[in-house]
């Protein structure tokens, strides 16, 4: 049988002797190699300030913790997006406050953000979903006049991405990306915080690291032992150099693979052009980093035609059911899925579909026959 994988990684043997050179070294938790990767991010995406995280959540609570964010301060997210955009505002005592997506792009509308905010409200975490940005500065001006409202970009998705020429990070308090296993760019767990607030990066650097106010390369430079303090609660979210040494590599490179990743896009949406089955709609002016290949198809076939996907060695997933709708925040919040509709009917019938560069198009065939076959007959088509 063949099978197609939904991701494969890019990283082979000549990774190895990055990490080598920190095995040799006499320092394997966060230092010279953490710091280089922080210069390129900042760098790459034109910002002054970027702290490396051990994960975009463990990031996105020290961010929120460095906003002092906490019980009785309320944060808008989407419906439709990975459980950790809201989860890690439960996490500092806080309370996620769902807005439902956008139909075509199913990402959050400016002015959707602007009906849910309250005098709690204290920070947006808008979802460059899939891979496409949305339009930040709109949200910061549907926003004015509270500038107190902290924009957090969650950027998990969407590292080479740009809407109207700017990277993520331009317009917002802070971008947080995620270097998980499946990411565009990866180092298996991991992530980053940039931002263009130096009063935002210096409480996050030290509440990626306990609240401590010196990190152990600084604490032990020179080879002598400095104290230091604990002046705010922080958590443990720095990402050791023997990770970060995977990074370097793939970051100067990432725009030479997003044709790849645009070209396998685009061969699927001419695929099911016409066909019962939905497609996000793309943003003009806005350059999309193709993460995911989400379909739609008719909720009663979703999760037969997942299986017989999988079946046939086809790897495949579903990004995402609606967050309200799972257990933990229906019973805490008491919601039902009336109440988000649009995320709820895309979470019902999507499937991502296999998308990594080195996909061959006989690969990318095979998947595309395959969803044909089960979809086409099963919809009368
Ligand atoms: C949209 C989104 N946000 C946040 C995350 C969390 O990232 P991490 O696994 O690095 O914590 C993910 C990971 O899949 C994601 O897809």
């Amino acid at each position: 049988m063949r099978t197609v994988p939904f991701y494969r990684h890019g990283l082979d043997e000549s990774y190895a002797e990055a990490v080598a050179d920190v095995l040799r070294s006499p320092f394997l938790t966060s230092g010279a190699v953490a710091k280089a990767v922080e210069a390129q991010l900042c760098a790459f995406f034109d910002a002054p300030h970027a702290a490396l995280v051990n994960s975009w959540t463990n990031g996105g609570a020290a961010l929120l913790l460095a906003l002092g964010i906490g019980p009785g301060d309320e944060v808008v997210v989407p419906a439709m997006t990975f459980i950790a955009t809201a989860n890690i505002v439960e996490l500092v005592g806080a309370k996620p406050v769902f807005v439902d997506v956008d139909p075509a792009t199913l990402m959050m509308s400016p002015a959707a953000v602007a009906a849910a905010i309250s005098d709690a409200t204290r920070a947006v975490i808008p979802v460059h979903l899939y891979g496409q940005m949305c339009d930040i500065a709109a949200l910061r001006r549907a926003l004015a006049p509270r500038s107190d409202i902290a924009i957090i970009e969650d950027c998990a998705h969407s590292f080479e991405s740009t809407y109207d020429g700017a990277p993520p990070g331009t317009h917002s308090d802070a971008a947080v990306f995620s270097f998980y296993a499946t990411k565009n760019v990866t180092c298996g767990e991991g992530g980053a915080v940039v931002t263009r607030r130096r009063d935002l990066f210096d409480a996050v650097l030290q509440t990626r690291l306990h609240g401590m106010s010196a990190g152990a390369a600084d604490r032990f430079a020179n080879n002598r032992y400095r104290h230091w303090d604990m002046t705010r609660l922080g958590t443990k979210a720095n990402l050791p150099d023997l990770l970060a040494a995977l990074l370097p590599p793939q970051i100067a490179t990432i725009r030479d693979r997003l044709p790849a990743r645009a070209a396998i896009a685009r061969r699927y949406e001419r695929a099911f052009a016409g066909s019962a089955i939905r497609l996000v709609k793309s943003i003009a002016g806005a350059q999309h980093a193709h993460h995911l290949f989400p379909i739609h198809v008719p909720p009663r076939l979703r999760d037969e035609v997942l299986s017989a996907l999988n079946e046939q060695g086809i790897g495949c997933t579903v990004n995402y059911r609606s967050v309200p709708t799972l257990t933990y925040y229906r019973e805490k919040y008491g919601y039902d899925a009336d109440d988000f509709p649009v995320a709820y009917e895309w979470g019902e019938g999507t499937i991502s579909l296999p998308l990594f560069p080195s996909m061959t198009t006989e690969e990318q065939a095979h998947v595309i026959d395959a969803v044909r076959e089960l979809v086409a007959p099963a919809v009368g088509a």
